[in-house]
């Protein structure tokens, strides 16, 4: 018998569960590597569609694909073994109608493994959202500040800032729960507005852009760790990894140049013991 502890992932009702609680942490990860980094601190990694702007340099999240969601996720699962990991649906994957809906987030559950998709839209996306949650796929919300419609928004606009404005995303936050989310992302929205968006639903809110009376935190990871050239005014740099890369590459040109790395202890050595073979390659 096995005296190791299995690690459990949590899943889309252990976040679920959580409204109300000790704060839902997460942060954003498209690669294994930083998703095994947080893992520990984590309660879900979302595999978000910023990776179009982060990764790939795009404008905005509108041209990224299903596949370039999928291989992220993939990567992420690999990295992580205890947050949920929830993977974004990109524009044009799920909009049309709840059955094209299915069909994609069937894929990436299928393709990634992971525990939950996320998608964007309020009252419009709730007969969506209640057609996959009722066939077995659980779903984040997204409401408020919405990247994907960044065409019909006319910018990234802060959202709230209105009584028709306060109205509808109001409106959004309690269809989307009522349709069966777990938990609703509230982006770019002033914060009493957000507090009260999370008094009013009974499911857990994700604040960024939103307010510290949220249920949880996201963050884009490459933001908060000071590597994105630009960040939203709500973002709070945590570090300053920008900056580090920076002075350790130019240290690596440096030594590349001065011929000073590799040095000894960087390279393999003839081993003073081995015989060769005249004309063969001796082993390292
Ligand atoms: O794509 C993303 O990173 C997101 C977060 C900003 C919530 O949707």
């Amino acid at each position: 018998m096995s005296v190791e502890p299995q690690t459990r992932r949590l899943t889309a009702i252990d976040i679920g569960s959580r409204k109300g609680g000790t704060p839902i942490v997460s942060l954003t990860s498209y690669h294994a590597h930083t998703a095994t980094i947080m893992d520990p601190y984590v309660d879900f990694i979302l595999v978000g569609d910023s990776l179009g702007m982060v990764m790939h340099g795009l404008e905005s999240t509108v041209p990224v694909t299903l596949d370039m969601m999928i291989l992220q996720g993939l990567a992420v699962m690999r990295g992580s073994k205890r947050a949920l990991v929830v993977v974004d649906m990109p524009f044009g994957s799920y909009e049309e109608s709840p059955a094209a809906a299915f069909r994609s987030a069937a894929r990436i559950m299928k393709e990634t493994g992971c525990g939950a998709v996320k998608m964007e839209g309020g009252v419009h996306m709730a007969e969506t959202v209640r057609f996959l949650t009722q066939r077995g796929i659980p779903v984040m919300g997204h409401i408020g500040l919405t990247p994907q419609s960044i065409n019909t928004m006319g910018g990234f606009k802060v959202q709230g800032k209105t009584e028709a404005s306060i109205a509808a995303v109001m409106a959004d936050a309690k269809a989307i729960a009522d349709a069966g989310a777990f938990a609703i992302v509230v982006e770019g929205v002033i914060e009493p507005v957000a507090r009260d968006i999370t008094r009013a639903v009974a499911v857990p809110t994700i604040g960024i852009g939103a307010s510290p009376d949220c249920d949880g935190q996201i963050l884009v990871l490459e933001d908060m760790l000071g590597l994105s050239p630009r960040v939203p005014k709500f973002v709070k740099k945590f570090g300053n990894l920008g900056g580090l890369i920076g002075e350790a590459i130019s240290a690596y040109a440096d030594e590349v140049k001065a011929r000073t790395f590799p040095s000894p202890e960087n390279v393999y050595k003839v081993k003073a013991a081995a015989t060769t073979e005249p004309g063969s390659t001796p082993k390292a």
